[in-house]
């Protein structure tokens, strides 16, 4: 598929069929994925990918701890000042305020991974990422390239994805269940699978900024 179609075509998918999507398929997609550029080469990338037994006790873990307050390797933002408050909004399922029901649904979604038959985590080495002189955020800039490489890259195979921050907000619980040393940051969640596109919530599309409010020119003609 062409990349432009690619990445015309993909979103985020948040009901998937159960249908199991086999390891070598995530294998040759990840493989492909990791062409993706880093500083100074130094791919900062791990992966954990998971189904079966393992993914359904990571999800008992999660839904057991309910709204209890989260605790991730990677800190989520708290404050949205404009224009990000208003971007966030205007997303298809945000357009009112949601209820209390409406966000323990949309959190008990999350930790089932919407469905999703696999995960692949991604990993980041922890002293590489919190340096002396600060948070080397390049590492995790490199890690979204190979993680919208993985997104596209499924594309071809009739899959969908959606990264997910909220499947590592219980660092602990992925951590124990697969064993991942605190030396590696469990810094997001790919859920991927094939997509339900019956589903109504797979059938709205987020928008985005024109390219007039977003981008200068300098020296055109
Ligand atoms: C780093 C990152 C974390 C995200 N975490 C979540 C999440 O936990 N749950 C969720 O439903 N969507 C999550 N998303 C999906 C975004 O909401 C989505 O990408 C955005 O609204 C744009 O929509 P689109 O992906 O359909 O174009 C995440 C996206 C990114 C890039």
């Amino acid at each position: 598929m062409d990349v432009a179609e690619a990445i015309k075509e993909r979103k985020s998918v948040r009901a998937f069929k159960p249908a199991p999507v086999s390891m070598d398929m995530i294998r040759e997609i990840v493989e492909q994925a990791l062409r993706a550029p880093s500083w100074a080469n130094t791919q900062p990338w791990e992966f954990a990918i998971v189904t079966g037994k393992q993914l359904e006790g990571i999800q008992k873990g999660f839904l057991e701890r309910g709204d209890q307050e989260p605790n991730p390797d990677v800190a989520r933002p708290y404050d949205f000042p404009e224009p990000y408050m208003s971007r966030v909004m205007a997303l298809p399922f945000r357009k009112q305020m949601p209820s209390k029901e409406d966000m323990d649904l949309r959190r008990i979604q999350n930790f089932k991974h919407y469905g999703a038959p696999a995960v692949i985590y991604l990993l980041v080495g922890r002293s590489f990422f919190y340096q002396p002189k600060g948070i080397n955020v390049w590492s995790l800039y490199d890690c979204g390239a190979v993680v919208q490489n993985i997104m596209l890259l499924a594309i071809n195979y009739g899959l969908g994805t959606i990264a997910q921050a909220q499947a590592v907000v219980h660092s602990d619980i992925v951590r124990k269940v697969l064993n991942i040393p605190q030396s590696k940051l469990i810094a997001l969640g790919i859920a991927i699978g094939y997509p339900d596109w019956d589903n109504p919530i797979n059938q709205s599309r987020t928008e985005r900024e024109p390219l007039v409010e977003v981008a200068r020119w300098y020296g055109f003609e």
